[in-house]
């Protein structure tokens, strides 16, 4: 079994990236899950605070499921043309002690992915991760591209993608992925 591990880079209740990460839950091939990472009750980050109490346990529960994962998807917002802030705290705080770098992050299947009512989907903040996982020394994954824009047209109420084509689309890029994942856990 291929072990997928999926984090939304939202606290939004209605998160349209959230939404996308459930979505992809139900679509994901055979012989791979998609299980849910939590950035909700990570704080924001402080040396000072790691020097007393070090890593807070909503932290150590990302790492440690990140670190079983045969490949992980970032599902990302975009505030700013860029990474929102409590995303890339949590990424920043799974980053530490910086010793732990290598086994959490080292050679790792990771691909990005996201929505956005506006007309880009994400494509900024998609890129501005690169860096990120280079710095992490991860594996980022580039074969696919997975851009959700106007996504007010893409969801109902509920969270539930109502567009079939992107439906679809979404489905190729995680069979596509897990494939890739799947390899490098040979
Ligand atoms: C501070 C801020 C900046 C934003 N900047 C962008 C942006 O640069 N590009 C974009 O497509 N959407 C931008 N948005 C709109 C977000 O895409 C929108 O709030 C989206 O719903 C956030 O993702 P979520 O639905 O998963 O919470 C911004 C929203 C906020 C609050």
């Amino acid at each position: 079994m291929t072990r997928i591990l999926g984090i939304s880079g939202s606290l939004r209740k209605a998160s349209f990236n959230t939404a996308l990460m459930r979505t992809a839950q139900g679509l994901m091939p055979e012989g791979a899950t998609l299980e849910e990472g939590s950035i909700a009750d990570i704080p924001l980050y402080n040396a000072d605070e790691e020097a007393a109490t070090g890593i807070p346990p909503a932290v150590e529960q990302l790492k440690e499921q990140m670190a079983g994962a045969d490949g992980v998807l970032l599902f990302t917002p975009e505030y700013n043309n860029s990474i929102p802030g409590v995303f890339k705290n949590a990424i920043d705080w799974t980053s530490r002690p910086a010793s732990d770098i290598e086994r959490i992050f080292g050679g790792k299947p990771v691909a990005v992915l996201g929505a956005s009512p506006g007309g880009f989907g994400t494509i900024l903040s998609q890129d501005a991760w690169l860096s990120v996982l280079r710095t992490l020394g991860t594996r980022p994954w580039y074969q696919g591209r997975l851009m959700v824009a106007r996504a007010g047209g893409v969801f109902d109420d509920q969270g539930v993608m109502t567009d079939d084509k992107m439906r679809a689309r979404l489905a190729a890029f995680l069979a596509s992925f897990s494939n890739f994942a799947a390899a490098q856990a040979d």
